[in-house]
Order: structure tokens, then sequence, then C-alpha cells
């Protein structure tokens, strides 16, 4: 089995406050589908949670009353992208039921503390696809704090132990520097342990609160220790999933485990 997060910015506009793309959720899930294979699906919050997230500092846990507010606001709007994205795979054919961090898991100091995954095991023994998401879930240290999209993806992959960990992202892999500003910038399609200290700053982090690349990098470093194959993908372009998911060799950065 596979497990595969959508980015927050492939799935949404991460500049424009709670706008879906609904046209590109639906072709990555119909790759889905074409693949035939078996997955757990999360997906990132995007402009449905970094802004207001950022904003209240929803990252940081509880500081000031007004947070409350923002904290029940931004659990409701990244239900609200969860229904669409659920939508896309009831549409395309896949039985898929959706499950929020914040019902099944605590965090302690901004990481999962606990997580019950029986839950989401029994829904995948029957031939369903379970789809978690980045949420706000309440936290043993600081009341409340953020789980990310990979956050989860490495939970999962403790749990279920996958063949695959894909993340879909809005860029062909990670670069030497950033493609946007650097025409030089080239693809790094293997990341380890050796090629670790070429990686610049390569993304910009729009009200991101969830630790941007390096934040990634290192939780993608931990999957790849469990011997889990880890792979970025460009979902803004037709395929890569589908082929990423079909063992096919795919326009990617590979994420070695450093040792
Ligand atoms: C963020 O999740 C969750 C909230 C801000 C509530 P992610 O960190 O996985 O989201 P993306 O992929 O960066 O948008």
């Amino acid at each position: 089995m596979f497990i595969i997060k959508f980015g927050g910015s492939v799935i949404t506009d991460k500049r424009r406050k709670n706008t879906f793309d609904a046209a590109r959720t639906g072709r990555l899930v119909s790759e889905i589908n074409l693949a035939h294979k078996k997955t757990i699906v999360v997906h990132g919050a995007g402009s449905f949670g970094h802004i207001l997230a950022k904003k209240f500092e929803l990252h940081m846990g509880f500081k000031k009353q007004e947070q409350i507010r923002a904290l029940a606001e931004v659990q409701r709007d990244v239900k609200e992208l969860n229904l669409m994205v659920l939508n896309a795979f009831l549409e395309n054919e896949i039985s898929a039921v959706s499950l929020a961090p914040s019902a099944f898991l605590l965090n302690e100091n901004g990481l999962v503390k606990s997580m019950e995954p029986s839950l989401m095991k029994g829904y995948f023994d029957m031939g369903i696809t379970p789809i978690s998401f980045g949420d706000v879930v309440l936290d043993e240290a600081l009341k409340f704090s953020i789980c990310s999209g990979d956050q989860l993806m490495l939970e999962f992959a403790r749990a279920f132990h996958p063949e695959k960990a894909i993340f879909v992202a809005d860029i062909d892999g990670i670069f030497t520097s950033d493609p946007a500003a650097d025409p030089n910038a080239e693809l790094i399609p293997v990341i380890n342990g050796d090629s670790f200290p070429a990686v610049k700053k390569t993304e910009s982090t729009v009200d991101d609160v969830t630790g941007g690349i390096f934040g990634k990098l290192d939780i993608m470093f931990k999957i790849a220790a469990l011997g889990v194959e880890t792979l970025i993908v460009n979902g803004t372009v037709e395929n890569r999933l589908k082929d990423a998911l079909s063992d096919k060799e795919v326009i990617s950065t590979r994420i070695e485990s450093k040792n």
C-alpha cells in the first residue's frame, strides 16, 4: 500500500483564503484510480488553514482567549476543504472516508504524542480509502497545536509500513536553489546525508505555520529511515502521480535515509 500527501499548495491557492482547486484535485484522484493501488491519503490545509493559523499563532499553543474562536474556525475550514477532497474521491469511483486528526490523535509540544490507528486500519481493511488532513489538535502541554499533514505521513508510515510515501507538491522536487528566482537551479534527484548540505532554501513559505521545506525534509528523512521509499512529485504535471504509483521512472526527488 501507498501513503500519499496532497500538499496544500497543490489543492488550494495558498495566497487566497479558502480557494480550492477542484479541477486539479479531481485529476490527481483520477490518477490514483487509474493506478489501481491501495492508498491512505493525507492532504494539507493550504489557504484553508495557514492564513488564520498564522494570524492567531495556533502553532504556538494557547496564549490568549481570542485564539479559541480562531481554533474553531480553522477546524471548520479544514473540514470544509476535506469534504471537497472526499467528494473528488467519491466522484472518481473510490470509496473513501474522512478521519479528522482532532478526533484520533493528541499532540504534546507541537509533536504527535499518541495516535489511535485502529479506526483507519478498520476502514482500510474493508477496501476503503481513509483520508486525513492537517488540523488543529489538542496538545497535552500547550492546550492545542497544529498537526501537519507531513507529521501524519510519518505516523502513518510507522503504523502501516507502506511500500512508498509520495508527497505531491507544486514543484518537481527539491532544487539546489529557488528555480523561480535562479535560472541555474537544478533538481536534486536523490537527497541523502551527502547531498543534504547542497539544499538551500528553495521554497517561499507563504503563511506557513508548519516549518517550510526544512521541516518537511526532516520528516521525510524519518520516513525514509523506516525503510519506506519517499518521493516528492509534481502534482501540477499530469501523470507524475500515476507513474510514481505504477513504479515507472518519474521526475522527482527521492529521499534516502541520512545514514
Ligand atoms: C497545516 O497542514 C494544518 C493547519 C494549518 C491547520 P500542512 O502543513 O500539512 O498543510 P500544507 O500542505 O503546508 O498546506
